[in-house]
């Protein structure tokens, strides 16, 4: 099998995964529930469920237990996006290929399913207790979850986010902001699959440090796409960046400076992977495909 074809492959298992947990359209809030699937089921790149998985594999891990925490960090990230394209923040009204959720449900839906979606999240990575005969991975897990979602996590970077837009940003501001805004999420997809799969402690802080480096790359990317791509092809607004002031790296340095520090930052986390206990080939080119995605 081709990278492209296990890529495939593994993408279609993660998908049947996370439509598994979506909630029933039902009852008086029904609307709601519709919003926050409208999201889900847009589809997206599914990158962290994947990287989760694989890095579960990594060490080993080869039961079920995984499956919850893969729709509850897809279940996350698609709220971050739901809340980032509203009007009070990056005012996008395309995403994954179609209108975003405050266009189609108004901004009052699109307010209550990102909260929605991000509660229900933790609902989902809780039922996996029943999953685990060692509940204290599963809080473990959960802890994880929720500090690189909240405050120290994706939340706090979105705030450095919005509150600079339209001012200059330094580097040490630069970096908080990739770092939570993008990095956290990714940082929680490994080290969950970590935890889970009982790898040790300094497995776990090393697929941290991992994670970090590729969620830098990912987001100078996404901002490189931002300005050389096309919205068919991204599924979302290009542009937005500079509609709304933001200084990213690319703009700061160029694209051509960015692209090369995606390759590097890449490349030092390929080479931190040798030090883990267990290997992932699949990982390692999904990582590797990433310098090169198109959207
Ligand atoms: C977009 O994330 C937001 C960023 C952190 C750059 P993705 O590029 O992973 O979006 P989807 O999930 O594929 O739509
Ligand atoms: C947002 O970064 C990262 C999130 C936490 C949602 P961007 O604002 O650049 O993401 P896109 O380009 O809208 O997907
Ligand atoms: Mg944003
Ligand atoms: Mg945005
Ligand atoms: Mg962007």
């Amino acid at each position: 099998m081709t990278f492209e074809e296990e890529l495939n492959a593994t993408r279609e298992g993660v998908e049947e995964v996370i439509l598994s947990y979506l909630p029933k359209e039902e009852g008086f809030q029904r609307t709601v529930l519709e919003a926050m699937n409208y999201s889900v089921k847009a589809g997206g790149k599914r990158l962290r469920p994947l990287i989760m998985l694989e890095t579960y594999r990594l060490f080993d891990g080869h039961t079920r237990v995984i499956e919850p925490f893969m729709a509850a960090i897809e279940f996350i990230h698609t709220s971050s996006l739901i809340h980032d394209d509203l009007p009070c923040m990056d005012n996008d009204e395309y995403r994954r290929g179609r209108k975003t959720t405050w266009k189609v449900y108004g901004e009052d839906m699109g307010v209550l399913a990102g909260d929605a979606l991000l509660m229900y999240a933790f609902e989902t990575a809780a039922s996996a207790f029943s999953l685990h005969e060692n509940p204290r991975k599963i809080g473990e897990a959960i802890r994880i979850l929720a500090e690189k979602t909240g405050i120290y996590g994706m939340i706090g970077g979105q705030t450095l986010d919005v509150e600079l837009s339209g001012h200059a940003v330094d580097k040490d501001q630069m970096d908080f902001i990739y770092r939570l805004k993008t990095g956290a999420l990714l940082e929680a997809s490994m080290m969950i699959g970590a935890v889970l799969s009982e790898a040790s402690k300094e497995d776990i802080e090393t697929t941290e440090k991992i994670a970090a480096k590729i969620g830098y790359a990912f987001q100078i990317q996404d901002d490189i796409l931002d300005i050389t791509s096309t919205d068919d092809v991204l599924g979302k607004p290009v542009h937005s960046d500079e509609k709304n002031e933001k200084t990213t790296y690319a703009a700061l340095y160029g694209v051509e400076e960015a692209a090369k520090k995606v390759q590097e930052l890449t490349e030092e986390a390929l080479s931190m992977m040798k030090h883990l206990t267990g290997e992932n080939r699949f990982l390692e080119n999904l990582f590797l495909s990433l310098v090169r995605r198109e959207n």
